[in-house]
C-alpha cells in the first residue's frame, strides 16, 4: 500500500513509500481505507520527536482521517464493511497517512453524510479537543442553552480547535468573544459565530472593556498557555473556568488571583483516553457521532478551508509548512491517492 512516512535515510523529510499490504484487523480494530486526511500541530511535534533510533521501519504520522471500513476485527461490533467513517485515532499507533489504517472502533464514528471525505477528515481531532474540554473537562453543558447570559473567550479563534470551540460554545448559549489578528481570521471567527473579535497581539482586557465587558465566565487558551496566563487571571470572573490545551514552557503560578477567585483550571489532551486505554474510550465514538448529527442538521458547520491536493509527501510537507506558520485559518486537508 502507498503511504507517506518518516524513514531513517531521509529524516526529517516526509517520503512516499510502499508498505506491505495490511494484515486483517484484530480485536476491536477496524481496517479503514483512508480517503482523506487533515493535518494538525501534533504531526509536526511527532515528526520533530522522531529519531533515527526509532526508525527500524518507516513511521507513518497523521491523526485526522475519513474513509471506508474495509474489514472489522472479531470483537468489533459498532461498524460493518463499507461504512463511511471519520476519526482522529491514537497517537501511540501508526497514523492515517497511509492507504489503510487499523483503528480501534471506540475512537471512530460515522462520517457526516452532508460532508465529503476531505471536509469530514478536517473535523475529528479538533472537534474532540473542543468538545472534551468544554463539556467533559469543564462543568459546561452543550444542550438547552444553559449558558445564555454568560460569556466565553476563545484565544486563537480561527485555528482548528478555535473554529469548533466557538461553534460549540455558541450552541451552548454563550456569547462568544474570539481573538484573531488579521482581517481574514477575524472574518472567519465571525462566520463561526463569534459575537466579538479582539486582537491577541494587543492587551486583551482593555479591548474587552472597550466592548463594555469587564469579565468572562470561561476562557479557552488554545494558543499559548504561558503568555496569556496572568491576563486571564484578571479577565476570568470569580468561580469561572480556564481551559488549556498547550503544554506550558515553564511553571505556572496557580495561586492568586486564580486561588482568590476560585477559578477552575482544566486540561484537555485529546489522546489521553487512547494513550492510557481508559475505560471510557467509547466517549470519542459518541462525541463524533453526535457531532456528525449536528453537522447534518445544520447546527455545526465544517471547518475545512483548503484542500492541498492528493495525499503524497510533497503535498503533506507543504501542509506541515503552512501549519507551522501559525497563521492557518480553519483546517487543511489532502484527499485521494492518485
Ligand atoms: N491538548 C490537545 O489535545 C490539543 C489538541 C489540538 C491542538 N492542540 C494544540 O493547540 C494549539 C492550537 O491548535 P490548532 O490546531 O487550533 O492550531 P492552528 O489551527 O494552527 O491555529 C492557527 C491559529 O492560531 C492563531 N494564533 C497564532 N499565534 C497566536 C497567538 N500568539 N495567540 C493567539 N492565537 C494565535 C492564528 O490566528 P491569527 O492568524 O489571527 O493570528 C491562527 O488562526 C497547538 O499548539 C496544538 O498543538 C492541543
Amino acid at each position: 500500500m502507498k503511504a507517506v512516512a518518516l524513514c531513517r535515510e531521509s529524516l526529517p523529510a516526509l517520503q512516499d513509500v510502499q508498505l506491505p499490504p495490511p494484515l486483517p484487523p484484530r480485536g476491536r480494530d477496524l481496517l479503514v481505507r483512508v480517503q482523506a486526511i487533515s493535518v494538525n500541530p501534533v504531526d509536526a511535534k511527532q515528526r520533530a520527536a522522531t529519531t533515527d533510533a526509532m526508525l527500524d521501519r518507516p513511521r507513518v504520522l497523521g491523526w485526522d482521517a475519513a474513509g471506508v471500513v474495509e474489514a472489522i476485527g472479531e470483537e468489533a461490533s459498532l461498524f460493518a464493511s463499507g461504512d463511511e467513517v471519520y476519526y482522529a485515532g491514537d497517537v501511540t499507533r501508526p497514523g492515517c497517512n497511509a492507504q489503510y489504517q487499523w483503528v480501534d472502533e471506540r475512537l471512530v464514528a460515522r462520517k457526516p453524510t452532508t460532508l465529503d471525505f476531505a471536509e469530514a477528515a478536517a473535523l475529528p481531532l479538533t472537534t474532540l479537543t473542543a468538545w472534551e474540554l468544554l463539556f467533559q473537562r469543564m462543568p459546561l453543558q452543550l444542550d438547552g442553552r444553559r449558558h445564555a447570559g454568560q460569556r466565553l473567550l476563545v484565544i486563537g479563534g480561527a485555528g482548528g480547535v478555535g473554529s469548533m470551540a466557538i461553534q460549540l460554545a455558541q450552541h451552548a448559549g454563550f456569547e462568544v468573544i474570539a481573538t484573531a489578528s488579521r482581517e481574514a481570521s477575524v472574518d472567519w471567527c465571525r462566520r463561526m459565530g463569534a459575537a466579538h473579535v479582539i486582537d491577541h497581539h494587543q492587551p486583551l482586557l482593555p479591548q474587552l472593556q472597550a466592548l463594555g465587558i469587564d469579565s468572562v465566565q470561561v476562557a479557552l487558551n488554545l494558543a499559548d498557555t504561558d503568555h496569556y496566563w496572568d491576563e486571564l487571571g484578571q479577565i476570568v470572573a470569580p468561580q469561572g473556568h480556564v481551559g488549556l490545551i498547550v503544554e506550558p514552557r515553564g511553571p505556572l503560578r496557580i495561586g492568586d488571583p486564580y486561588k482568590a477567585k476560585c477559578i477552575g483550571i482544566h486540561w484537555e489532551f485529546m489522546f489521553a483516553r487512547a494513550r492510557f486505554q481508559t475505560a471510557d474510550q467509547i466517549e470519542q465514538h459518541r462525541i463524533l457521532n453526535r457531532a456528525a448529527s449536528m453537522i447534518d442538521a445544520g447546527q455545526l458547520r465544517g471547518t475545512l478551508s483548503e484542500v492541498l491536493g492528493n495525499i503524497n509527501a510533497a503535498n503533506l510537507q507543504a501542509a506541515h509548512e503552512r501549519l507551522a506558520s501559525g497563521r492557518t485559518i480553519g483546517k487543511l486537508a489532502l484527499s485521494g491517492w492518485e
